[in-house]
């Protein structure tokens, strides 16, 4: 894109041309407010923090769609709390616990019940100080799934629904194993997300992935989007596995000593169909492997097993990028998930692939933006946030995340 270019988009709808099937040519954001206003995520969701493993009686500070929190674990249960001190501003995280079920600042020693968040005690003020009971710290929800500590991060004051509405339904009532990984990136949280679901990157990004080594990426797709549920799906209608460029030349990213790539179009793993799928994963009649839901989930299908990704907001320039891969197996099967995924899934797949999307969501610097024909992928995952987000703000009568107003007394 030209510096002319961008300098139209201010004005609303630049509409320098429109792609094949309608797909306009979009160079800004003003068409999805509510996502356009999300730089520091979507409050009113469930978001993953850290490993459950992480939390102990010790307050461990992190800061979720720019809310800064506080999680510390007593008597076997997670508790979150708004990480500032009412007092000085001085952050809980870097106090302890001096009482069971609560947690005392270190400057004076204000100490707060964890379930509430009220003020139990002021140390230095002896046990008559009349603050006590009528200070509170805002508290959060917070649940346990899949190994890791969950909170919810509110819109108004409403009750946050169940966090099982918002995991992928197969991972609610299946057994499974799982590996992952939760590590700090820099970037905005939309364009991981963005990411994620980008039809048009993995096949051209990750042709170089040791995890690719054996196995083509095609060249260019047909795809297109199918709605299912609060899912969206990527569908592949065509898959080219090379392809001759009027001019420049011909492009493929078959090598000799990779497999043949597969000679009908698929839907399940990007690497083609699979001579057997796992009973579980065949269930959920998936109708494209890649499907993405509220508030950036997202979920790639293989024959074997599931990898999924939550991105969470930490603020408008850093996200938590959370990995997990699924094998729904139970008893000594799982050995073999364990060895397989420690010896060579964390480090090729959680490891170098997703660190070439961690460098692209790093240096990505959009709006301004001129989108293709395979981002329509991008455009339905905007739409259909902005749709949900619509209704849930329409639901508890809330403004915009931008009007709301932080509570910490
Ligand atoms: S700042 Fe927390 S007790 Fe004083
Ligand atoms: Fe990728």
């Amino acid at each position: 894109m030209t510096k002319g270019e961008g300098s139209l988009a201010p004005k609303g709808r630049s509409r320098s041309g429109r792609g094949r099937g309608g797909q306009p040519g979009r160079q800004e954001w003003t068409s999805w407010p509510h996502y356009d206003a999300a730089a520091a995520g979507f409050r009113g969701y469930w978001y993953p923090v850290t490993w459950s493993s992480q939390i102990t009686g010790k307050p461990l500070p992190f800061t979720i769609c720019g809310e800064n929190i506080t999680l510390i674990r007593d008597g076997g249960k997670a508790y979150a709390l708004h990480n500032r001190c009412p007092h000085r501003g001085v952050p809980l995280s870097e106090g302890n616990q001096q009482f069971p079920g609560t947690v005392s600042c270190p400057y004076h020693g204000w100490t707060f019940d964890l379930p509430t968040g009220n003020l139990a005690a002021v140390i230095t003020d002896g046990p008559d100080c009349r603050l006590t009971g009528k200070v509170q710290v805002q508290t959060y929800a917070v649940e346990e799934r899949l190994g890791m500590v969950w909170v919810y991060i509110p819109l108004a004051d409403e009750e946050p629904h169940p966090i099982d509405e918002q995991l992928p339904e197969e991972l609610v009532s299946n057994a499974f194993v799982m590996g992952g990984r939760i590590e700090p990136r820099s970037g905005n949280w939309r364009f991981a997300c963005e990411n994620g679901f980008d039809e048009g990157h993995a096949k051209y990004l990750h042709r170089t992935a040791l995890w690719r080594l054996f196995k083509p990426m095609p060249t260019w797709n047909i795809t297109r989007i199918v709605p299912r549920g609060r899912w969206i799906f990527r569908v592949q209608d065509e898959v080219h596995w090379e392809a001759d460029f009027p001019g420049v030349g011909r492009w493929t990213n078959k090598r000799w000593w990779k497999l043949q790539p597969p000679k009908e179009t698929f839907n399940i793993g990007n690497t083609g169909a699979a001579d057997k799928i796992n009973p579980t994963i065949e269930a959920q009649e998936f109708p494209g492997f890649a499907s993405l839901s509220m508030p950036g989930v997202l979920r790639i299908a293989y024959p074997k097993f599931i990898h999924y990704e939550f991105y969470v907001a930490v603020d408008a320039d850093h996200h938590r990028y959370v990995g997990v891969m699924v094998n729904f197996t139970e008893g000594w099967k799982t050995l073999g998930f364990y060895a397989k995924y420690l010896g060579a899934i964390r480090w090729l797949f959680h490891g170098q692939f997703s660190g070439q999307d961690a460098w692209m969501v790093d240096v990505t610097d959009a709006p301004p933006e001129r989108l293709y024909r395979p981002d329509i992928s991008l455009t339905a995952w905007r739409n259909l946030s902005e749709e949900e987000y619509g209704k849930k703000l329409a639901a508890v009568g809330a403004g915009a995340p931008a009007e709301k107003t932080e509570k910490e007394t």
